[in-house]
């Protein structure tokens, strides 16, 4: 195997001192590669002219609050459930940092494009702020400056910036890619009526207005489709449309649209962990408040857990003041959506004439493709046969300490230059069933960065319930490169295992899910840039270990 290009390289440690108001752990070292980025600036609560830092809503909308609580007493605030979304921590994402500064790298003479495309969802408050007044936002003011534009960029997806969302146009192809409006004169829309507005407009400058649009999926529409054409060195398109993310057009042509099942009804629960409706009051002032319901818990997670796992272990980088103990229960609560999203059954399981026969359904419980998102993300079925004596006579999709996939002997199955095929069955031990979006350039080899993509070469991602070709763009989520296979469906795909076995086995198998594979790891590695040298020095720190989403087994 390759030696990691930074592997060698000696980390120069910064050591934070506790005073001088930094707010980052006391204790906290950074590992710092020669050639990479520096720290994040420490966080501070700022008030932009449109925006501000969802720390200036944590006294009634926190745990300080004390209010917003379930049955149990637990705090589901949305400052606290939001601290472990993805969201939160867009702009401070090592990965977005250093695919967005290839992209500059890449197309350097178009570098104002670059930058205000990856911005515009990534780091919303930061870049409208500017664009306000006249000016762009660039990679220097969201990776170091300690000012207003900077700290607003670095807060990602930011509370203020979700509920200025305006109606217009929402769900529609004018603001896809981020180009949603947002309201003017500071108004907060939120669910409920005839909210009571003194005390936001008091202590904040905000005035809370009802807005049905929030309940609805189209308020995420806009930054969960993203519709990307190459560009050239300068910035210009010269090739296709490319669909790149289409979560919400995958939601839109499926059953769960129809039936009603928003976004938030999976990624804002109104309900408690036990299931109970959440009654409560939004305030701790005025005392005399009554409570609302429903109210949706915060927690906007993803399966990402890996990059949870990451700013866990750089937290002191990140100038994030969310702790890393908060970050790892992020982790576990990650892993648990995972677990959310998909169930796995064994069928027609027998074993005879030497061989071992099995039908394994993956079926998919999310309200989109799965995996869904990001392209890259991946997900495959690990199968073992076990013999009596607990020893392995059959294995596929299994994995070496880097993540990689590998075959019976060891040899890496997944370099980044190899397309995968789709699987309608499995014979051997070299064959992988697995899910995936795999981007592709003008010459058809997959690539990893998003302005170099003509298109994707594959796309056999599991499907949504009630996924309808004839639906609204439902062009734009067909699956590519299953053709032949005839139980690929609308919310399940069946996997039919064929392989020689010696007698009677313990059939395991795994549903496994990687949202970062090794080969996004080591294209990134590859760009010369600080952002990139940082990433890769915390990949190489913490492989990305697939996660089990699902498992069944059999006696035969
Ligand atoms: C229209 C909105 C939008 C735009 C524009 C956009 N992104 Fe993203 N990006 C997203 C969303 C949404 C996700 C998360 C999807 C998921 O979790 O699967 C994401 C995820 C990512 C990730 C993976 C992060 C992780 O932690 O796994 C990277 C890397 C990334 N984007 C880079 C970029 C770059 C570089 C650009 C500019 C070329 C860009 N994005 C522009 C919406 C956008
Ligand atoms: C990604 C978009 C998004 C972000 C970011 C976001 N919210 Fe919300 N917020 C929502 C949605 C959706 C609802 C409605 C949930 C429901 O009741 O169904 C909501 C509801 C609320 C409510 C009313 C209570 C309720 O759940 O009905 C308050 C208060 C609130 N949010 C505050 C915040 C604060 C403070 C932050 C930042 C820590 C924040 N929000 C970040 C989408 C967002
Ligand atoms: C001093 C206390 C206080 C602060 C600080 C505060 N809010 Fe509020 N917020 C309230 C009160 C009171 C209401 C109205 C609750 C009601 O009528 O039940 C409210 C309502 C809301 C609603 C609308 C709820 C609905 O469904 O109509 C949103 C959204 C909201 N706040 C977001 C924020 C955000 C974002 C911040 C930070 C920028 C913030 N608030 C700061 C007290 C506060
Ligand atoms: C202003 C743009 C924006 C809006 C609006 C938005 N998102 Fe996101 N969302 C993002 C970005 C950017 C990311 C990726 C963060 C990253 O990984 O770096 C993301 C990530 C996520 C993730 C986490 C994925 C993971 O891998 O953990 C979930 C879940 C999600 N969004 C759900 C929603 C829902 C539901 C809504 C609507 C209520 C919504 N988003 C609205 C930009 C947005
Ligand atoms: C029926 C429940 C359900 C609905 C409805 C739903 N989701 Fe999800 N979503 C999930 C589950 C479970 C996961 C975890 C599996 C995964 O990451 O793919 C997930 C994952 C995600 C991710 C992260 C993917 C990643 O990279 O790990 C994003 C982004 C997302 N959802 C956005 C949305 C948006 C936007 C909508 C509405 C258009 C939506 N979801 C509707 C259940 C749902």
């Amino acid at each position: 195997m390759r030696a990691h290009p930074l592997r060698a390289s000696v980390p120069i440690l910064v050591l934070i001192a506790a005073c001088g108001g930094s707010r980052r752990d006391a204790d906290a070292t950074i590992e710092v590669p020669a050639a990479g980025l520096t720290p994040l600036p420490p966080a501070a609560a700022v008030d932009g002219v449109d925006f501000a830092t969802g720390e200036r809503c944590a006294a009634c909308h926190g745990a300080a609050g004390g209010v917003i609580r379930d049955r149990a007493g637990r705090d589901v605030s949305p400052v606290t459930a939001y601290a472990t979304s993805m969201m939160n921590w867009s702009a401070r994402d090592p990965y977005w940092l250093a695919v967005w500064s290839g992209e500059r790298a890449a197309h350097a003479a178009g570098a104002a494009v670059v930058d205000d495309l990856c911005t515009r969802c990534h780091a919303p408050m930061g870049a409208r702020e500017l664009t306000r007044g006249g000016a762009v936002i660039d990679f220097a003011t969201v990776t170091a400056d300690p000012g207003v534009a900077g700290q607003l960029a670095r807060e990602g997806v930011g509370c203020t910036a979700c509920h200025q969302i305006a109606a217009a146009g929402l769900g529609t192809p004018a603001t896809y890619d981020g180009q949603f409006t947002t309201t003017s004169g500071r108004q907060l829309a939120g669910p409920h009526a005839q909210p009571f507005p003194m005390p936001m407009r008091r202590h904040v400058g905000y005035t809370p207005v009802e807005g049905a649009h929030v309940t609805q999926s189209e308020l995420c529409a806009s930054c969960h489709t993203v519709i990307t054409r190459p560009l050239d060195t300068a910035g210009q398109p010269i090739g296709p449309e490319v669909n790149e993310q289409t979560t919400y057009l995958e939601w839109r042509a499926s059953g769960l649209a129809r039936a009603g099942v928003s976004c938030q009804a999976c990624h804002a629960p109104t309900t408690d962990v036990d299931g109970a409706p959440i009654v409560a009051k939004l305030s701790p002032m005025p005392p005399w408040l009554e409570p609302r319901a429903p109210i949706g818990r915060h927690t906007f997670l993803g399966a990402n857990a890996y990059m949870l796992a990451l700013l866990a272990d750089n937290q002191a980088w990140t100038g994030s003041a969310v702790t890393p103990a908060t970050l790892r229960a992020g982790v576990d609560a990650a892993s648990a959506m995972g677990r959310a999203a998909a169930t796995l059954t064994i069928a027609d399981a027998a074993v005879g004439g030497g061989r071992l026969r099995a039908a394994v359904r993956v079926t998919n419980l999310s309200g989109h493709k799965l995996p869904t998102g990001y392209p890259g993300r991946r997900m495959w079925l690990h199968i073992r046969a076990l013999d009596a004596t607990g020893a392995v006579v059959f294995e596929s999709g299994g994995v070496d300490a880097a993540g990689h996939l590998v075959d019976a002997t060891g040899a890496r199955l997944d370099p980044g230059d190899v397309v995968l095929p789709h699987r309608d069955r499995v014979a051997g031990a070299a064959e992988v069933a697995l899910w995936e979006a795999v981007q592709v350039g003008r010459t058809g080899a997959p690539t990893h960065a998003l302005l170099e993509a003509w298109g994707m070469g594959k796309d056999d991602r599991l499907l949504p319930r009630g996924w309808d070709p004839t639906a609204p763009d439902a062009a734009r989520t067909i699956p590519i490169g299953v053709a032949d296979d005839a139980d690929f469906a609308p919310g399940s795909d069946v996997v039919h295992l064929d392989v020689a076995a010696p007698g009677a086995v313990r059939l395991e198998v795994d549903l496994a899910f990687q949202s970062v594979p090794p080969a996004a790891i080591e294209a990134v590695a590859a760009l010369r840039t600080p952002a990139a040298a940082t990433f890769a020095a915390m990949t190489a720190r913490r492989s990305p270990t697939p996660i089990v989403l699902a498992q069944a087994h059999a006696a035969l």
